[in-house]
């Protein structure tokens, strides 16, 4: 099969992307590849929203430039910041016009708070943002005759040119695994988007689905692709304890941006003792100090005091936590709402240009798997599907354009060869893929998480070899399947990502070792 455009994953970068292509040429053929439905996937559980400046008195755009900057701790590319905040407005204004509902007041788009914004500029979906621009987005796909979707498959490698026996420095597509027919199939395309997400799972408690193991990381890493900033694994500061496994239920900076506090075990209040804005400081400073308060007491967890938020404001702005949390028996009117900090965002990925296209032509990456320098060392709250946004329009208008220039000579996509590895099969040792998964979970859980030490990172490098040779041994005798495909991806971030920590000698954003001090 070849297309002209093939694009991986499908939250809101992937979808966006997707759309504005095909709808600006009808003439292209894109395929549009969804690990499992097509609505999974990490935008669906984005509760806050998208942050834009709208309010041109109390607010500008020189304001969100400086917040997005402290928060990323002066390591973000301004240039970069400029442009997705200055472009940010209009991005809104079309998903506005594609049918995305967004909550207003006054006749205006209704704007929130969150931690490390000066001013109100977070545009929301009640607490269900992700949820209905991922539900209004795939609506739209569906009806667009040039795109195919491919539901239930699993990125497995990008084909490069060791593949197609040239030297171009170019993507030719990717081969992917069908759940459906279990068997690994050759996508030649001319153009190819990685929209793959991040990598939540590497840890036990992450507010990721399953499906976010970090596989267009791991594709380009095996194509040498270029990928920084991989230890600026974001925590987001308030996941609901107990945790679970699998994705944790996120209680969403916003219930701080109307006015809960956070207090320690002895229900006292302790954010001032790390932040002038306290429970609004930046994310990375909120997690720390969560983090040093549950390493001061006995608890695995501190509190959030919401009690002083009417039952009316819960119902209009967080309807869905609200109904969460009494689900599980905790009434967030009359008693304190325990949480942890969880593993939430990758603030680093493919290096990518101003159009998104990384170093390996014909390859973009967009969303949360790329690195284009907006959020620094620690990205601002809503920052993301702003991102995305801004992102996926300058790669359409980018791979439109390209389209049109000739492609390298003596390449027939047609005839890329197969996959040459083995056939895909049931893999018949799920338990240790399993096990060796835990490890791998365990051993960044423990040793590569918001406090680091060169020790620990010395012990969590020894791991993580050990789960690597037994995964290469496992790769090597058996064949491919989705569980291993995930666990080849998720071992060689891990490993990256310890690599590039054990090189960072000063704590900056997300970024915290004790012996950098
Ligand atoms: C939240 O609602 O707290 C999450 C927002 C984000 O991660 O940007």
């Amino acid at each position: 099969m070849v297309y002209d455009i093939l694009v991986i994953g499908t939250g809101i970068s992937g979808l966006t992307f997707a759309i504005k292509v095909s709808e600006q040429n009808p003439n292209i053929n894109v395929a549009l590849i969804s690990k499992g439905e097509l609505d999974e996937g990490n935008t669906r559980y984005a509760q806050g929203g998208i942050a834009v400046v709208k309010d041109f008195v109390r607010d500008s755009f020189e304001k969100h430039i400086e917040d997005t900057l402290e928060a990323g701790g002066f390591q973000n590319k301004k240039k970069v910041i400029e442009f997705v905040v200055r472009e940010g407005g209009q991005r809104i204004d079309e998903l506005l016009q594609w049918g995305i509902q967004f909550d207003t007041q006054n006749g205006q788009l209704h704007l929130t708070k969150e931690a490390g914004h000066s001013a109100n500029r977070i545009i929301h979906h009640k607490d269900i943002t992700g949820y209905e621009i991922q539900q209004a987005l795939v609506k739209k796909v569906q009806k667009i005759p040039n795109v195919t979707c491919l539901k239930n498959h699993t990125l497995v490698d990008l084909i490069t040119d060791h593949h197609v026996q040239s030297n171009y420095n170019r993507c030719y597509g990717a081969y992917v695994i069908s759940k459906e027919q279990k068997q690994i199939i050759t996508l030649g395309a001319k153009l190819t988007v990685l929209s793959t997400g991040g990598a939540g799972q590497l840890y036990r408690h992450t507010t990721n689905p399953p499906e976010s193991t970090g596989d267009g990381l791991g594709a380009a890493y095996r194509a040498k692709v270029y990928m920084e900033n991989l230890p600026f694994v974001q925590f987001h500061p308030t996941g609901l304890f107990p945790k679970v496994e699998g994705r944790t239920f996120l209680i969403s900076e916003v219930l701080r941006g109307i006015g809960a506090k956070l207090l320690n075990e002895k229900g006292i209040e302790f954010m001032s003792q790390y932040h002038r804005d306290k429970e609004l400081a930046p994310r990375d400073v909120v997690a720390r100090g969560i983090a040093s308060e549950i390493q001061k007491g006995t608890h695995d967890y501190v509190y959030l005091d919401a009690q002083n938020i009417s039952f009316k404001k819960w119902l209009k702005r967080l309807p869905n936590i609200y109904q969460k949390l009494i689900s599980i028996g905790i009434n967030p009117l009359k008693e304190y709402i325990p949480v942890v900090p969880v593993a939430h965002y990758f603030c680093g990925g493919i290096v990518v240009d101003e159009h998104a296209e990384s170093e390996l032509k014909g390859l973009y990456a967009v969303g949360e798997c790329s690195s284009t320098g907006l959020h620094g060392a620690n990205r601002l709250a809503s920052n993301s599907l702003l991102e995305s946004i801004v992102f996926s329009h300058r790669a359409a208008m980018h791979c439109l354009a390209s389209l049109n220039e000739p492609l390298p000579p003596n390449i027939i996509y047609e005839k890329i060869p197969k996959w040459k590895g083995k056939e895909y099969q049931e893999f018949n040792n799920p338990e240790i893929t399993q096990s060796l998964r835990l490890k791998l979970q365990d051993t960044m859980t423990n040793h590569v998480s918001i406090f680091k030490t060169n020790r620990i990172l010395d012990i969590a490098e020894k791991e993580m070899n050990h789960i690597y040779t037994e995964v290469l041994k496992i790769y090597n005798r058996n064949k491919l399947d989705v569980e291993l495909c995930e666990l080849r991806n998720m071992v060689s971030i891990a490993h990256l990502i310890i690599q590039q920590a054990k090189k960072i000698n000063t704590n900056q954003g997300v970024f915290y070792n004790i012996d950098n001090e």
